[in-house]
């Protein structure tokens, strides 16, 4: 071959790669000029049969002819030569784009659900638009009471607003079943809270209700507390405890407010707890049998608890969140250390 074939293969070589149209045809260029049995091996093989004082020129050009073709070849996708082909390490892993994790929010929930499923508890679920029957009056929440102002409320009008707990799915649950009752209801709830590092204006709350017969099972507020002492073992961990402080809510009697341990100090008092060594969780008590006047139950023959767990509580708690907005913003920097 002489230098000037060599620059009319060369051209068709490159306007030929140039062409090719998918990764078969790249391939088989590839094989054909830079294979084991190519063009471009076997021009260099007849090199010597170029005349001495062509060779140095010759052999450049042979060796542009062989770069050029290369990268044309990688340019169009193809692999760069036979043996890199060959050293490709088939046994490395294949590209890792990681899993997702679950939001800390549905852990808790889905977690509560697994914890009071082994007592019994079916979960039950409800509108988050209400009526003011169901979020309020079957309550014994009177007209009057701060909760229904519209300041605290997001009101659709007269009588559908956003439930301000989850404490309604307790009405429908007994209007729908009869007793024995024993359900969970997680979900999301709204107020008009200005949001800060610990209020949101929709946040999640679990419900729970138990009502069984007073003359076979009665349920007292014993039974409430070992409940909740059991739901924060294996929520918390075995070293926390549960304290109840007395409260009022319109629809419970006694009612109850109750407190974890704080899991950072162990209860000794430190900034997370506000130096109490204690950390609100819950409202609870005994159902107020002017709500079972409201469902239709008979208060003579029926006795039952309720509770209600603030969700995004317990994940800060649980996790060590700080802020409450980090649960809704969707940022990477925070969802991708939960995995
Ligand atoms: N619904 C109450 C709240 O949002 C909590 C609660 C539920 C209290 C059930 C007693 C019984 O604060």
């Amino acid at each position: 071959m002489t230098l000037a074939e060599l620059e009319i293969a060369q051209a068709a070589s490159l306007k030929e790669i140039a062409s090719a149209s998918d990764a078969s045809a790249v391939e088989s260029l590839r094989v054909k000029y830079i294979g084991r049995n190519g063009s471009i091996p076997a021009v260099i093989k007849a090199m010597k049969d170029v005349p001495k004082e062509e060779r140095p020129a010759f052999g450049k050009a042979v060796q542009l002819w062989k770069a050029q073709v290369e990268s044309a070849l990688q340019a169009k996708g193809g692999s760069q030569s036979a043996e890199k082909t060959v050293e490709a390490d088939l046994t490395l892993p294949g590209r890792w784009w990681g899993l997702g994790a679950k939001h800390p929010l549905s852990r808790v929930i889905e977690d509560s659900a697994a914890i009071f499923a082994k007592l019994g508890f079916t979960v039950a679920d409800g509108p988050e638009i209400e009526n003011r029957f169901n979020n309020f009056t079957a309550l014994n929440t009177p007209a009057h009471h701060p909760s229904m102002d519209r300041s605290d409320t997001f009101w659709f009008g007269e009588d559908s607003l956003l439930r301000t707990q989850t404490s309604p799915v307790q009405i429908r649950a007994m209007m729908s079943n009869k007793p024995p009752v024993r359900v969970i209801c997680p979900g999301r709830t709204y107020r008009r809270d200005t949001t800060d590092a610990t209020h949101s204006a929709n946040f999640h709350q679990i419900e729970g209700l138990y009502v069984d017969e007073t003359a076979t099972k009665p349920v007292s507020l014993a039974d409430l507390k070992s409940v909740l002492a059991y739901f924060a073992r294996e929520m918390m961990g075995e070293c926390v405890t549960v304290r109840f402080r007395p409260h009022f809510f319109p629809f419970t009697e006694p009612s109850v407010e109750v407190d974890f341990t704080c899991h950072v100090c162990k209860g000794k008092g430190c900034n997370v707890c506000k130096q109490s060594g204690w950390i609100e969780v819950a409202g609870a008590g005994m159902v107020d049998p002017r709500v079972f006047k409201h469902v239709g139950y008979d208060s003579e023959k029926y006795s039952g608890y309720a509770f209600g767990f603030g969700v995004e509580r317990i994940a800060m708690i649980k996790y060590g969140i700080p802020d409450i907005r980090w649960l809704y913003e969707n940022d990477l920097r925070f969802l991708s250390q939960l995995g």
